[in-house]
């Protein structure tokens, strides 16, 4: 009998979550079954949509169970296989979530090679935050050279991708984040041409005049990760024809946030008059983009053209406080949580 660590769900969240919704504990690992590998994991990505899996509501995916492992990608070693696929000492990108190891089927992890790039930036730039920022600006947003593009939550494991691929199509890029420090980061490293402070704005009016200041010529399109006051005070900023990409509202997650939200009627009526387009769109309907993203942004990154950033948390244990702060938009780019030790050799 084997047994390993989990973070169950103990609980659902009213509103914002706390260190009392999630259960740490031990766990019996199931039998390894015929085609199925044994996978120890080594980082856990934490990523915003797990707070909807939180929930008892109808979405796109099936809640996390009451007790039920907390769901998530990971990067893992294959220690033990039933797959002609896959050798022991293979490197995975797979869904054990928020566990030290966990049971796969073939068909549901993928290798990767741990010599073309840090193992954890499969989670990151490599991984599904990277393959969101490239399909919201080319299949959703249509970006074109020459364009203004804004994005929010700007440093993020998405934003912070999106804004140097649009800055490398030739694109003006604007960007939108929580503080000076990352607002600094994503012009000075990230190449952004401006970032403004949305917590230093005291409403979406005053940060719309500070878009428009950044950008006389209007947005044409705009990588909505947000939400909140951010979407109030873009929408005004929109040009004619101009694309809204809308990839995450995390300001609207917890279900507070409601009043900065533009009214209805006027979300409408700029959508009518400046002819938009909105399209929400969710990264697993866009595996074959997988070909496209690699060809493009596998070079820039083995040429040291992408820069990224990481906040580690150490430890499985510590993965629900990390994924508080991460809602709350303490973490500094792609939040990842060290499960366990790189393979050796
Ligand atoms: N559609 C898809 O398939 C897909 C795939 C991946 C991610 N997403 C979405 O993309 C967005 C970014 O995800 P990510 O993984 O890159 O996360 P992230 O940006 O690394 O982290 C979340 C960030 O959101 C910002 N934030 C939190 N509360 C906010 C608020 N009230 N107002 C404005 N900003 C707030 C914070 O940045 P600041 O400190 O800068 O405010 C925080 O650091 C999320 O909405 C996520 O759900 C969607």
């Amino acid at each position: 009998m084997t047994i390993y660590q989990h973070v169950a769900l103990a609980s659902r969240p009213k509103g914002w979550p706390t260190l009392e919704n999630f259960r740490y504990e031990d766990k019996e690992l199931p039998e390894m079954g015929a085609g199925q590998v044994t996978l120890r994991t080594i980082w856990l990505s934490l990523d915003p949509y797990m707070r909807g899996r939180m929930n008892d509501a109808k979405s796109y995916a099936d809640p996390v169970p009451i007790g039920g492992t907390m769901e998530g990608g990971a990067i893992c070693e294959v220690i033990a296989s039933n797959n002609d696929k896959f050798a022991v000492g293979d490197i995975v990108v797979g869904r054990t979530g928020w566990a030290t190891h966990g049971i796969a089927d073939g068909a549901d992890i993928r290798k990767v090679d741990p010599n073309a790039a840090p193992l954890s930036t499969y989670l990151g730039v490599l991984g599904m935050p990277g393959m969101t920022a490239w399909i919201g600006l080319n299949e959703i947003g249509k970006m074109k050279e020459g364009e203004t593009v804004l994005i929010s939550a700007a440093t993020g494991a998405v934003g912070g991708l999106a804004g140097q691929l649009a800055k490398a199509k030739g694109c003006k890029v604007i960007g939108v984040a929580g503080g000076a420090e990352k607002c600094s980061f994503a012009v000075d490293e990230l190449g952004f041409d401006a970032c403004l402070d949305h917590k230093a704005a005291k409403d979406g009016r005053e940060l719309g005049a500070q878009i428009k200041e950044a950008a006389p010529q209007g947005v044409d399109v705009y990588f909505e990760n947000v939400g909140g006051k951010t979407l109030e005070a873009v929408l005004p900023n929109m040009n004619m024809f101009g694309r809204i990409a809308i990839c995450g509202m995390i300001a609207w997650y917890n279900g507070d946030n409601v009043a900065e939200a533009a009214p209805l009627p006027a979300v409408w009526s700029t959508i009518l008059t400046n002819r938009l387009t909105v399209q929400g769109f969710l990264f697993p309907d866009h595996q074959d983009s997988a070909a496209a993203f690699f060809k493009e942004v596998a070079p820039m990154m083995a040429a040291g053209k992408i820069k990224f950033r990481e906040s580690v948390a150490e430890g499985l244990e510590n993965a629900p406080e990390a994924f508080l702060e991460l809602l709350n938009g303490d973490n500094f780019g792609k939040q990842l949580v060290r499960v366990g030790e790189d393979p050796k050799g």
